[in-house]
Parts: C-alpha cells; structure tokens; sequence
C-alpha cells in the first residue's frame, strides 16, 4: 500500500510502498482509509519539537473509512490508553501517528475498540478532521472548561482546527461565543458562523479595552500560550475558567498573581480526553449535526504540501487529506 512517511525528522514526507498492516481481529482491525486529517502535532514532530520521535514512521491521527472485516464505515479515537482516571491520562496513554503508524496512508491497523462508527451526516473528509481537534475541543471546553448554555465564551486564535469546534461547540451550547484572530478575514468568517463578537489579537491593547466595555468571559479557551496569555487575565469574568491545550508561542510569563487570587481565576490544563469524552463529543456532533470546517483537501500523493500549508497558518478550520 501506499504511505506517505517521516523517515528522519527535517525531512519532507515521502510517498512510498509499505507492506499492508497487521490485523488480528476481531481484536485488532485494519481500516481502508477514504481521507485522514493532519494536526498540528505532525508538524512539531516533523520539525523535531516533540517528545520521544520515532522514525521512520506514518503520521497521521485522524482518519475516516470502512473496516476491512465488516464494511462499516468509520472514524478513529487516536488516543489509546487513557487509563481508569477521568481527571488525567495514564502514562501508557499514546496518540495514533508516531510511534504506531498512523492515518496517512492507504490503511491503518488499529485496536477495534478505537472505532466509531462515522456521523452519517459528515461526508468521509469531513469525518476525517473531526476525532483529534474534536476531541480536544470537547475536553477543554466542555470538561475543563465547564462551559453551560449562557456562559460567555472568549476563544483566541480562531484561525485554529481546534479553536474552531471550540466555537462551534460553544454556538450549539448556547454560549455567547467571542473570538479573537490575526486575520480580518477569519474574524469575518466567524462572526458569518455565529460568533457574537470578534477581535484582532494584534490590535494594541485590545484586552483591557473589552475589559473597560465589561466584556468579560465565564470560559476562555487557548492554544497558543506565550507572553500574550497574560492579557488573557484582563478579559476573565469574576470565577473565571482559563483552559489552555496548546503552547505554540512557548513559555507562559507576565502573569499577574493579583489578578488571578482576587478574581478568583482557575486556569486549567487539557490534552486530548478520555474514551468517555470522545463518545460524549461524538454524541453532541450528531445531535447537533455539526459540520468540520474544512480549510483545503489536498491528495495523498501532495501530504507535504499540506503540512507545509497547516504549518504556514493562513488556514481556517482542518487540513484534510483525501486518500481513496
Ligand atoms: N493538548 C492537546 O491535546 C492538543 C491537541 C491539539 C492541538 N494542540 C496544540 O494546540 C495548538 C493549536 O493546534 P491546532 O492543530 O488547532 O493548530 P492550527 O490549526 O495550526 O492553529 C494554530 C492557531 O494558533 C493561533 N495563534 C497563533 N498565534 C496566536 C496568538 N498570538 N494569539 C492567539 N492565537 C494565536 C492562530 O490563530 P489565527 O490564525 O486566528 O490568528 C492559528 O490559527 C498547537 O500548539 C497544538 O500543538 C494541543
């Protein structure tokens, strides 16, 4: 089969020939993929900035197509291992695409307890860029973050495949939903997708003054970390949940302690979630027939192409992979 692979970290993805996976089922499955996702993960792994690589190897995590045992059509939980802890992943907890073979590829191998079945409204890309941001988004705002239906939600950096379930998860809640991004454009499709207010992070002092105009948020959700999160605190409504699930900008500073104890603030960390978050978000995807925002499909035969494209960042929505 053809997979598109990470021989050694700073090199482009290379189309090769690959012996076919191993199955062992009913146990272990393989799935003939229609379409897979990328994530942002790939890339920091692809330029060497994240834990224990391992190479060679198929990136991957998201992918959506038909078990080869039963036809049914499916998409993948990428996280394995979460363990018995609700509150916290275990240490064997692992995502698919690196170190196991993940999606980009004609199939994948993987336990059959990974599978659900696909959201009979999503077509097979959209399905494809749901399970890892979905996920994502689905813990932070809705575990971490507690958000309830008439909270008021800040999510900064919109432009994001994460940020953007965020939003829409938050819309379908009932939340008041406010976003923030670099880009005029993505603010503009956001507020066409149901945001209530929108911001350009790169305006100058433009925390403290929603703050000055009492737009303060019940939840607040970040990937992006660095010394702007501090800002962050001026926008936090009374009690306060600040969840952050990325680092893109690196090492959080600046924070003000003051801000923090007297508004009675909690910033909360989240990964991934659990198996019972991914069937509760799945669950909320088809009840509220949510559609994945696709930013551009490219073929397998072009997945450097779209790493290079997820990794340049002028992409709103998910970085979807068509395979068959
Ligand atoms: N912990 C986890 O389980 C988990 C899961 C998924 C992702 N992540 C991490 O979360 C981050 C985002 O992932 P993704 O896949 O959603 O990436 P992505 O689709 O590439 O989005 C990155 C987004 O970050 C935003 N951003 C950049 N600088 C910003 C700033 N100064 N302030 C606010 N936002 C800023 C940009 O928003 P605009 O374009 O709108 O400006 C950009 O679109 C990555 O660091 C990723 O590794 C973590």
């Amino acid at each position: 089969m053809k997979a598109a692979r990470l021989n050694a970290i700073h090199s482009p993805l290379q189309l090769e020939d690959v012996p076919l996976p191993p199955m062992d089922p009913p146990h272990r499955v393989r799935v003939k993929l229609q379409a897979a996702a990328l994530n942002h993960r790939d890339v920091w792994i692809q330029k060497g900035q994240y834990a224990a690589i391992v190479t060679p190897v198929t990136l991957g995590s998201d992918g959506c197509g038909v078990r080869e045992d039963n036809g049914e059509p499916v998409i993948i939980n990428p996280g394995s291992h979460w363990g018995p802890d609700e509150r916290v992943q275990s240490l064997a907890y692992t995502i698919l695409g690196m170190p196991d073979d993940g999606t980009l590829a004609e199939c994948v191998s993987v336990p059959a307890d990974r599978l659900h079945p696909k959201p009979p409204h999503l077509s097979a890309e959209e399905a494809a860029a749901l399970p890892l941001a979905g996920l994502t988004a689905w813990r932070a705002l809705c575990v971490r973050g507690a958000a309830r239906p008439g909270d008021r939600v800040f999510v900064n950096g919109i432009g994001g495949g994460v940020a953007w379930f965020c939003m829409q998860f938050a819309l379908a809640l009932g939340c008041q939903v406010y976003v923030s991004s670099s880009s005029e454009e993505k603010l503009a499709e956001a507020r066409a997708a149901g945001a209530h207010g929108a911001v350009n992070y790169r305006q100058p002092g433009i925390f403290k003054e929603l703050a000055a105009h009492n737009e303060l948020f019940d939840v607040i959700v970040d990937s992006a970390g660095g010394e702007p999160f501090a800002q962050l605190l001026f926008i936090a409504a009374p009690g306060a949940r600040i969840v952050t699930y990325g680092g893109t900008l690196g090492k959080i500073t600046q924070l003000s302690p003051q801000i923090i104890f007297w508004k009675q603030l909690s910033i909360l960390g989240s990964t991934m979630g659990s198996d019972a978050d991914f069937a509760a978000m799945l669950d909320f995807v088809n009840r509220h027939q949510i559609r994945p925002r696709i930013a551009r499909i490219f073929p397998l035969e072009e997945a450097q192409a779209a790493m290079d494209f997820l990794a340049y960042g002028a992409q709103i929505g998910k970085v979807v992979v068509r395979i068959a």
